[in-house]
C-alpha cells in the first residue's frame, strides 16, 4: 500500500505534466493557425487591384446582365435573345415604330420594368407626352434613368427611334 502510493501520485503528477505540456501545444499551435490565417487574409485584401470599383462592382454587380443586342447577349431571358440578336444582324433596312418596340423597347415598356412606363398606361405616359415628341425621341436617343441609350438598340437609327416613340406614344394616348 505504502509503495504503491508514491507510484500512484508520481503517474498522476506526470499526467499532469502531460497535460500542461499538450495544452501548451495546443495553445501555440492555435496562435500560429490564428496568425497564419490572418497574415493570408491580411495580404489577400491588401492586393490594390482586388480593390479597384471595376473589381469591387464586378463582384458585387448582378449575376446577370440584361443586354439587348449583340451575338455577346448574356440573357436570363434567353428565348428573347436570340430574336434580338437577330434583328440587330439583319440587313440595315429601316424598321417601323411598332417592330422596334416589339424587338428592343418591349423588354422594359411592357412589363414596367425598372420602373419604365408600361405602354398603354396612360396616366404614365400623359405627363411625358405633354413635353412633346421632340423631348421623348431626345431622352430615348441619349437614354434616361434606367433606360439606356437608344433603349440599348444601339444598331437603331434615330429615324427608327423617332418611329418607335411615335409608335409608343400612339399607343398610351
Ligand atoms: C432597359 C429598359 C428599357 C428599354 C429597353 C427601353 N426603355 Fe424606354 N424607358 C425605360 C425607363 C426606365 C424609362 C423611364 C426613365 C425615367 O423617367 O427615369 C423609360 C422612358 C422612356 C420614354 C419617356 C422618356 C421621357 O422623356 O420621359 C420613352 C419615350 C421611351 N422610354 C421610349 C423607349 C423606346 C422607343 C425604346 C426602344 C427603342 C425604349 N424606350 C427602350 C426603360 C427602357
Amino acid at each position: 500500500m505504502s509503495a504503491a502510493q508514491p507510484n500512484a501520485s508520481s503517474n498522476a503528477f506526470s499526467l499532469a505534466i502531460w497535460i500542461a505540456v499538450g495544452t501548451v501545444a495546443l495553445v501555440i499551435g492555435i496562435i500560429m493557425l490564428t496568425r497564419l490565417a490572418v497574415s493570408s487574409y491580411g495580404s489577400r485584401s491588401l492586393d490594390p487591384a482586388a480593390m479597384t470599383p471595376e473589381a469591387l462592382a464586378a463582384r458585387i454587380g448582378p449575376v446577370a446582365k440584361l443586354q439587348l443586342e449583340g451575338a455577346a447577349a448574356v440573357a436570363p431571358a434567353a428565348a428573347a435573345a436570340p430574336k434580338v440578336a437577330a434583328v440587330a444582324a439583319a440587313p440595315a433596312k429601316a424598321k417601323d415604330g411598332k417592330s422596334v418596340y416589339d424587338t428592343v423597347c418591349m423588354a422594359c415598356h411592357m412589363t414596367g420594368a425598372a420602373n419604365a412606363p408600361k405602354l398603354g398606361d396612360k396616366a404614365a405616359w400623359a405627363p411625358r407626352i405633354k413635353t412633346g415628341n421632340d423631348a421623348l425621341v431626345a431622352s430615348v436617343l441619349k437614354g434616361k434613368g434606367a433606360m439606356p441609350p437608344k433603349g440599348g438598340g444601339t444598331a437603331l437609327s434615330d429615324a427608327e427611334i423617332k418611329a418607335a416613340v411615335e409608335y409608343m406614344v400612339a399607343q398610351s394616348k
